[in-house]
């Protein structure tokens, strides 16, 4: 897989406006990075900002720097959604009005949403099969905490085996191929102390034996503008889930450079 997928996922982190001014610098960053065309770029902005972020992208579309949604390196992604149609679901956000939005991508399943919003692996299955009907493409984010890597290798391939297979239970091989996963260790989330590309590149090679398709695995935590040329590079990583360091222009423009001159 040549072309490298970079995701942006902006948590909470950033207001509005802050959304918007930092989604017309990726633009402009990304314009320029284009002639090779071999990175894909994915922004995942809170709810609230979807819709003005899609305008920016659209804009930089519509001036002809960056033309169709699915050639030009850079698309719209979810941070969670509501597997719900419709209905009495307070506080919820459904996937017509993120479709409406010209959202691509939705990522399900990450480990802030387990650990703090209690989601199970059967919840995480319905959001994932509710993304895939209505026609996106789900990221499940998958990984271990510390108490089990410290238990060894072989006690997390069980633990990121079993959280594949429940995440992608029930999905048809002609859907599978519209699933991204991201693997991102727990204990490297926020911490400043990423996976060696080594150990993330063993669980990714592990991670596509789990799975019948051959589908991108991305790696994520603590990517930063030091670490993302090592990662791009190891055997088996398609590319990136980059939370904190995907907040700030120059730091993520880096990082894309980095995954570019792979
Ligand atoms: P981080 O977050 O890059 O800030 O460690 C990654 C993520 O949660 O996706």
């Amino acid at each position: 897989m040549g072309r490298k997928l970079i995701v942006a996922n902006w948590k909470m982190y950033l207001t509005l406006s802050r959304s918007t001014a930092l989604a017309k610098r990726i633009s402009k960053e990304a314009s320029r990075l284009r002639s090779k065309n071999n990175i894909s770029i994915v922004l995942c902005p809170s709810f609230v900002a979807l819709e003005e972020v899609g305008k920016v992208l659209r804009s930089i579309r519509a001036h002809g720097r960056l033309r169709r949604p699915t050639s030009n390196g850079i698309t719209l992604g979810a941070q969670d959604m509501e597997p719900e149609k419709r209905g009495a679901y307070t506080g919820e956000v459904g996937l017509d009005d993120l479709r409406s939005l010209h959202v691509e991508y939705v990522l399900v399943g990450h480990s802030e949403r387990r650990r703090y919003f209690k989601e199970t692996d059967a919840l995480v299955n319905q959001k994932l099969r509710a993304t895939l009907k209505a026609g996106m493409r789900p990221v499940l984010c998958v990984g271990e905490p510390w108490s089990v890597r410290r238990r060894g290798m072989e006690k997390v391939h069980r633990y990121i085996g079993n959280q594949v297979r429940r995440g992608l239970y029930g999905v048809s091989k002609k859907d599978l191929k519209r699933v991204v996963i991201a693997y991102e260790p727990v204990w490297a989330i926020g911490t400043g102390r990423a996976d060696s590309p080594e150990d993330a590149s063993k669980m990714h090679s592990h991670i596509r034996k789990v799975v019948p398709a051959r589908i991108p695995v991305l790696y994520g935590g603590s990517v930063s503008s030091k670490n993302a040329a090592e990662f791009v590079r190891a055997p088996y990583i398609d590319g990136l889930l980059v939370g904190h360091a995907g907040t700030m222009a120059r730091e993520f423009s880096a990082i894309l450079r980095a995954a570019k001159n792979k």
